[in-house]
């Protein structure tokens, strides 16, 4: 048996051609979903009587012995036979006779793969959306093991106020939230049934659409056959989420590979997650979070890749479309890696308190507190700051940090400063009085720690 669309043609393809509009190197990753979809086709065209319900039931029996043989990876995939759908039509008929050829009735290929990546998105995107609660309760783990540590707060990565490590893990825990929000609301778009659509137009035959839709367990079914069939917002949608996710990880990954490092020592990652050098004998290299933010880039080339083949596309389908599905698997993929990897890495890692609560020690980020505290005494915050700025300058001159300045030298700075300002700038003090919600005091950090338990329903 030759082409399934042979009969118009005079001439073989020529080999290249037929090697360069196949996908099914790539879309046999689409096997299981293409037999759910035909499945539902054809109990669907038994029941509405367009074929004969005995030829729909055989249709299902080689459909079934079918995917066993894909499960058991029996089947070899044909370049001949161009693309998974073919193949398995294909196979069918190889299987079961003629008979098979009635699978096809009032479909095309164009509502098929459309379906086939409906499903599939279904699926991974459920998927998905468990290992970002893997990662969030990694988060978890070590946020609630380090309330009480304090580590310097960063802004132009320059000291700027102490907190809590708590809170700043759990900054990433609502990244990570908010990500999986936008993959559950993605899934009222994936769950738009594209089959019944056929090439473009519709069908002659009294399909029923809604009963396709009951058993693929799809919520809506697209209104407009020609949107149906050419429709790639909900990928784009998809790759976009992932490209999110992805600048999560890789900020996250970032912060990792910089606490690692010699000179901040904050943390340090498990040995079975990192590596060594071939020539230098002392390093331990942080690969993982370093190819986590480097794999970042593929992500972003997935998105501006598929955009970029959808824009300027005439309806309806176009063979262009058929450069959906790489960019696809390869962002699935590359999610997976990375979300699987990353909630044992933050799990394990030792976080060094003693290295980072030293590193408050030598900084002026309780700068602020003074300004707060002469605001307190009644002096406007402007003034304040003015006064702070010229303390920092001398202690800098003076080669001291502001708990290291006596009471005397206060005092020439401004005589509203009292016994009490060496608590009030003491660090623990620094963070329990940053009460205000969301703030990182240790009351405030419990409180957020309770609220993303109730999210991950614990
Ligand atoms: N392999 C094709 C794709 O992925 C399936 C649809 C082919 N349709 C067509 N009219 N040639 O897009």
């Amino acid at each position: 048996m030759s082409k399934l669309w042979g009969g118009r043609f005079t001439k073989e393809t020529n080999k290249l051609v037929e090697e360069f509009t196949a996908s099914i190197s790539f879309d046999q990753k689409l096997a299981k979903e293409d037999i759910a979809g035909s499945l539902a086709h054809v109990q669907m065209l038994g029941e509405c009587g367009i074929i004969p319900l005995e030829d729909a039931d055989k249709i299902k029996e080689g459909l079934l012995e079918i995917k066993t043989m894909v499960d058991q990876n029996e089947v070899e995939f044909l370049v001949e036979d161009e693309d998974i759908h073919m193949n398995i039509e294909k196979l069918l008929i190889e299987k079961i006779g003629p008979v098979g050829g009635k699978l096809h009735t009032g479909r095309s290929r164009n509502d098929q793969v459309a379906t086939d990546m409906h499903l599939y998105l279904r699926t991974k995107t459920t998927e998905l959306i468990k290992l970002l609660e893997d990662v969030q309760g990694a988060l978890l783990v070590q946020a609630k093991e380090n309330i009480h540590t304090l580590i310097p707060g960063y802004t132009h990565l320059q000291r700027a106020q102490p907190v809590s490590f708590a809170h700043h893990l759990m900054a990433y825990f609502w990244m990570f939230e908010r990500d999986k929000e936008r993959l559950i609301d993605s899934l009222k778009r994936v769950n738009w049934l594209p089959l019944g659509a056929g090439a473009l137009a519709g069908t002659t035959f009294p399909i029923k659409r809604e009963r396709v839709a009951e058993l693929l367990g799809f919520e809506t079914i697209y209104p407009n056959s020609m949107d149906a069939v050419s429709d790639r917002d909900f990928i784009l949608e998809f790759l976009s989420i992932g490209s999110i996710i992805m600048t999560h990880i890789s900020r996250l990954s970032e912060e990792l590979v910089i606490w690692s490092s010699q000179e901040f020592q904050f943390v340090e990652l498990d040995d079975s997650f990192c590596t060594g050098s071939s020539i230098m004998p002392q390093k331990k290299n942080p690969d993982v979070p370093e190819l986590l933010r480097g794999k970042t880039g593929r992500t972003y080339g997935n998105l501006i890749g598929l955009l970029t083949v959808l824009k300027g596309l005439p309806l309806a389908y176009n063979k262009d479309l058929q450069e959906d599905k790489e960019g696809m698997f390869d962002t699935v993929e590359t999610l997976e890696g990375s979300l699987m990897l990353l909630a044992p890495m933050i799990e394990s890692m030792t976080v060094n308190k003693d290295i980072m609560r030293k590193a408050i020690n030598n900084d002026f980020s309780n700068a602020t507190d003074i300004a707060d505290y002469l605001v307190r005494k009644g002096l406007p915050f402007r003034e304040a700051h003015e006064v702070i700025g010229k303390i920092v300058l001398y202690s800098i001159q003076q080669q001291k940090f502001l708990l290291d300045l006596s009471f005397e030298e206060y005092q020439e700075f401004s005589s509203l400063f009292e016994e009490d300002i060496y608590e009030v700038l003491s660090p623990e003090h620094v963070v329990a009085v940053r009460n205000s919600f969301g703030g990182t005091s240790p009351e405030q950090v419990e409180q957020q720690i309770k609220l993303a338990e109730s999210k991950l329903g614990k």
